[in-house]
């Protein structure tokens, strides 16, 4: 049963991030290749953005290929990058229809060109919708992207452009490639790992984790109200006490 009504609607995270992990063990345990675990990975990822939209989220950012999954095996790493392609290609059509904005995080100019291309035409394409933006990590790590800030800043010190003695931790987050993105409140990883692999290590300082043994081709709709309502009956501290929060 749909479990919609259960969410409280003022209590809704602006920004919820998930690592979509299990679909190769997905595609194992029916005998297939792992490929075919990617492949229905886009289902999960349809109804996921469907419903996030709906419920009235704003940001919601998926982690797709991380730095270190260039280092699988070619042979995945090319059919990954083509199903993202024609992904893309597919769905955007969607993405317009949902009034959806589609942005991109990560070391993009790794990614094959007719994989860029794509990207930043769907980019352009759904640039002015304004009902949530969906975030694709690709070709991100959490590490090469503080790394690029820290040198960013540096170059800058460097030239005047920029003064040590006014660095803070907003300073920083503007030089992420997240800068302008609130940090996510909820981080979802499926398929029973519980790490983080690299992802958003400086946005999630006091993001509440929700980790569901659900392989991620079949995370649906009610995966994600489940992990909101988790996330509703959480009491967030921020290093105060209860007593503080509660007053
Ligand atoms: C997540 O599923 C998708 C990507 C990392 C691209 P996996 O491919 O990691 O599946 P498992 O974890 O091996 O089952
Ligand atoms: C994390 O999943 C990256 C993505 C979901 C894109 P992995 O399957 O690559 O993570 P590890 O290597 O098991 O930690
Ligand atoms: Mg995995």
């Amino acid at each position: 049963m749909s479990q919609v009504p259960n969410i409280n609607k003022e209590n809704l995270p602006l920004h919820i991030a998930i690592i979509m992990d299990g679909n190769g063990r997905w595609a194992k345990e029916k005998g297939k290749l792992r490929i075919f675990g990617h492949q229905n990975g886009v289902k999960a990822v349809r109804d996921t953005v469907e419903s996030a939209a709906e419920i009235g989220i704003k940001h919601l950012t998926l982690y797709a290929f991380s730095t270190e999954n260039w280092n699988r095996p070619k042979f995945e790493v090319n059919a990954l990058m083509e199903l993202l392609v024609s992904t893309i290609n597919k769905e955007t059509k969607t993405l317009m229809e949902n009034n959806i904005r589609l942005n991109a995080i990560g070391d993009l100019e790794q990614l094959p060109s007719s994989c860029l291309r794509e990207l930043k035409e769907a980019i352009d394409k759904t640039k002015d919708n304004t009902r949530m933006t969906l975030h694709l990590a690709l070709s991100y790590s959490s590490k090469w992207e503080i790394t690029q800030a820290v040198k960013k800043i540096a170059e800058e010190v460097k030239e005047g452009k920029l003064d040590l003695a006014t660095i803070n931790d907003s300073t920083l987050d503007q030089y992420l490639t997240t800068a302008g993105i609130p940090d996510p409140e909820l981080l979802i990883r499926t398929s029973g790992e519980h790490r983080i692999s690299n992802f958003l290590l400086w946005q999630i300082a006091y993001s509440e984790f929700y980790f569901t043994d659900k392989l991620w081709p079949d995370f649906r709709k009610e995966d994600l109200y489940d992990a909101i309502i988790d996330y509703q009956s959480r009491e967030r501290r921020f290093g105060k006490t209860s007593e503080q929060v509660k007053a």
